[in-house]
């Protein structure tokens, strides 16, 4: 290993990954004095810089994600064999999969997020918003994240994937829970209890998958199967119990978390909610901006397989990278005033919160246009929309997934 680039700096002394309160300054100076160090407090590389980002994403031979969905505190012997007698048997599908199967699955998953599918679903993602937002609109002062944002993107994600919408309180409080288990820092008692309610989330898609196997419906699920087919060799039954629990995670959390960062900033500095009741045209352009400032996929993973050398840090074979996409969106490299909102950006399309290269975010196009629903709808129904002053935002403890917990507004 280089020594000049001792893995023991003030960085790494100073950096908790697990504290998504204010990463951004920080991030800043790593960028500038030490743009990839390594973190004892979880043992993983963190690169900071745009094109060291984007250049590992792009290079998925060396860089795999194969790491995604590994526990930062490895399971105990305990949770192993609970998972082992609970005949849990989720396989990598999608997000920590690699080439050949990976490119076999995403081929088929990437079939069911066509724009034109997407498209034939707006009209009843704009039904659930406009429910959503009507619910709250004669209440007063909210937690917009509990009665609104907390439960409209698992909605949306039930409708397209044919899940019961009564699941809804059920299944978000599992996927919160796996989150908890795999990026957060549980206790080894914390672990088992966790670990008690992955089993019957695992359960529940595996019937899920039986049910639509047996009467399939007009859904993204339904879909999976009638490409299947009835052959292993294109997918088995147990990848899509696998993408189910993937895609009932990672379609519902992320975006929660989106619009929840989202609607901080903009009510924040108030003039940009203003500018978008004026011209709701501009909102596209002003979620790419949001996703560019405050990703809620704030950092993601990546496995190095072999040795390298990432801006002139040696990176043995074998090491764990925490590629830190809020970082990367900043990187003044690439957006000039990075920590200025400017919709009108030239470059907008570079922002890297939906990742790069062969993992890049399938349910990209469903989770832009859900956002925009969103945000339309409310600057028609609540243009008077503004946070409580004196609140304090707080964010879970964990590597990879920032959004406030509770956003208290008025109008
Ligand atoms: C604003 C909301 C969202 C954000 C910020 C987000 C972000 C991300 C990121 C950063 C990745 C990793 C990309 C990489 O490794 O290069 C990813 C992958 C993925 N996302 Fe999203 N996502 C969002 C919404 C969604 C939605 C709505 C769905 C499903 C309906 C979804 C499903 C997935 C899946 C299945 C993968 C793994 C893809 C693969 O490995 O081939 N995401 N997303």
């Amino acid at each position: 290993m280089n020594q000049s680039h001792c893995p023991i700096t003030n960085f790494s002394a100073d950096f908790d990954p697990l504290d998504l309160r204010d990463p951004f300054p920080l991030l800043a100076v790593a960028r500038r004095e030490q743009p990839v160090f390594y973190s004892p407090a979880i043992g993983y590389w963190v690169v900071t810089r745009y094109e060291d980002v984007k250049a590992i994403f792009r290079d998925h031979e060396t860089y795999t994600a194969a790491n995604t969905i590994s526990p930062i505190v490895p399971f105990s012997d305990a949770v192993r064999q609970m998972l082992a007698v609970g005949d849990y048997r989720p396989e990598p599908v999608l997000s920590n999969n690699v080439p050949p199967s990976h490119t076999r699955i995403r081929a088929l998953v990437n079939r069911l997020f066509t724009p034109r599918r997407m498209k034939s679903f707006a009209p009843a993602i704009r039904a659930i918003a406009e429910r959503g937002v009507r619910r709250i609109r004669d209440k007063g002062p909210v937690d917009i994240a509990a009665a609104l944002t907390y439960e409209y993107p698992a909605y949306v994600l039930f409708h397209v994937l044919g899940v019961p919408a009564g699941d809804v309180p059920k299944v978000k409080a599992w996927a919160g829970n796996r989150i908890k288990l795999y990026y957060g820092r549980p206790s080894a008692d914390e672990q088992i209890a966790m670990t008690r309610h992955l089993l019957p989330f695992w359960r529940y898609v595996v019937a899920l998958v039986a049910e639509k196997e047996r009467a399939p419906q007009d859904d993204l699920t339904s879909d999976l199967i009638r490409m299947r087919d009835g052959d292993d060799a294109v997918l088995t039954l147990n990848e899509i119990a696998s993408c189910m629990i993937t895609l009932l995670v990672a379609g519902h959390e992320t975006t929660t978390a989106q619009i929840n960062n989202a609607l901080l900033h903009l009510l924040t500095r108030r003039e940009h909610w203003e500018a978008l009741c004026a011209a709701p045209e501009r909102i596209p352009r002003a979620l790419e901006e949001m996703m560019r400032y405050d990703p809620s996929v704030c950092a993601w993973r990546r496995l190095a397989v072999a040795a390298s050398a990432i801006n002139g840090v040696d990176i043995p074979a074998g090491a764990n990278l925490l590629l830190m996409l809020n970082s990367a969106n900043r990187d003044e490299a690439v957006f000039p005033e990075p920590d200025e909102i400017l919709f009108e950006r030239g470059n907008l399309k570079e922002q890297l919160a939906f990742g790069y290269g062969i993992h890049y975010c399938v349910g990209a196009p469903l989770a832009r246009l859900e956002m925009a629903v969103l945000l339309e709808t409310l600057c028609r129904e609540l243009p008077g929309l503004r946070l409580t002053p004196g609140q304090a935002i707080e964010y879970t403890r964990n590597i990879s997934f920032r959004g406030p917990v509770s956003l208290r507004v008025t109008w």
